[in-house]
């Protein structure tokens, strides 16, 4: 029994392959930052095309390299949504593809229920109450998931997503694209005590709720100010300042709503993805949280952060295993760049 994981919902092309067990057989996940990274941010079109050079020859090579053939799989796992649109397609076309000669069943997969299934490794890890962050270039929401693999929101973004507002800070302080790598590496070479950067108003009354569009503002007119109005760039022995007092204030933001979440959730068990979750200060701070607090921290490992296919596989084998697919001819498979995994 093998399933395959397939993920194309942005501009990372992935496949993998695993076991009965769950064990990974495959695992590889083609970026397009290359591609992308003259526009400062990925192109829909581009994204797209790309998944559909790259996604066959990926498939290819999973069954050449693990011998496996269409008729060993069980089960073919695909994002779903939410996504772009055209990328969604690529992934969710080929699955129907492959699928169709054997009537493979097929598992639809939700693309943040995945960015949390990277956090763990068997569902007995969930111990008790559990909510889950997951923080990525799209997402900044966070779930009660104590009746995995349901979601129910607690809160979310309001406006822009964590990564986002790493990405915007980046690009307006030249960095490659995408900007949160950038920012990580350069806040670490900072010796100045970081600024303090405005969160302006939250556009919402609920205080769990997240919100970055106000510190994006207030990160570019300071921005502005520095170069006296002047297009330019800030000087390089700048650069670790204001990486630094970015991630501060993004950090310093997300932890103010996690911490007030876990006084009033007592959960037992806390799950932390997405693509943002591969920062180690954001690792450091929220390990130093959790065991002050005695709760059960589970951080996807770093090659599960963003967007992979391995997590998609496994959330397939799940699904197999409690008899939850879509059988041939897949009549409810279709792509849905918008869907809220709480429903
Ligand atoms: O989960 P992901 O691969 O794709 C989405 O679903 O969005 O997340 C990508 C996001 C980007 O915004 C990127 O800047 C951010 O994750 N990211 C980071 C780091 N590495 C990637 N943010 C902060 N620190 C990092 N080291
Ligand atoms: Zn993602």
């Amino acid at each position: 029994m093998k399933v395959l994981g397939i993920e194309t919902s942005c501009d990372d092309t992935s496949v993998a392959l695993v076991d009965e067990t769950g064990a990974t057989l495959f695992l590889e996940t083609l970026g397009q930052e290359t591609l992308h990274e003259r526009y400062g941010g990925v192109v829909p079109e581009l994204a797209s095309r790309a998944h559909a050079q790259i996604l066959p020859n990926l498939v290819s090579k999973a069954f050449q390299e693990t011998g496996t053939g269409l008729s060993d799989l069980s089960a073919i796992a695909v994002t779903r949504g939410p996504g772009l649109s055209g990328s969604l397609l690529v992934g969710v076309s080929h699955a129907k593809g492959l699928a169709f000669s054997l009537k493979t069943p097929i598992v639809a997969v939700h693309h943040v229920v995945a960015h949390l299934r990277g956090a763990f490794g068997d569902v007995s890890d969930l111990r008790g109450k559990t909510l889950g962050l997951v923080v990525s270039g799209g997402h900044t929401h966070l779930y009660d998931v104590t009746c995995w693999p349901k979601l129910k929101g607690i809160s979310k973004t309001v406006d822009d997503a964590a990564g986002e507002t790493f990405d915007k800070g980046g690009k307006l302080m030249g960095l490659p694209f995408p900007g949160g790598p950038a920012i990580e590496r350069m806040a670490r070479e900072n010796t100045r005590p970081t600024f303090p950067l405005t969160k302006g108003p939250i556009r919402t009354e609920d205080p769990l709720n997240f919100s970055f569009s106000g510190m994006k503002t207030a990160f570019s007119l300071k921005l502005r100010q520095a170069l006296n109005g002047q297009e330019g760039m800030l000087p390089p022995e700048d650069l670790p300042l204001w990486a630094d007092s970015l991630q501060t204030a993004i950090l310093d933001h997300l932890f103010s709503r996690i911490t007030k979440v876990i006084e009033s959730e007592s959960p037992e068990t806390f799950l932390l993805g997405g693509g943002v979750a591969i920062n180690k200060v954001l690792r450091e701070r929220m390990g130093a949280l959790c065991q002050k607090k005695g709760i059960n921290l589970l951080m996807a490992p770093p090659r599960l952060c963003g967007d992979n296919a391995l997590s998609i596989a496994l959330i397939g084998l799940d699904s197999i295993k409690q008899g939850i697919f879509t059988p041939f001819p897949y009549r409810d498979i279709s792509v849905q760049a918008r869907w809220d995994p709480s429903l």
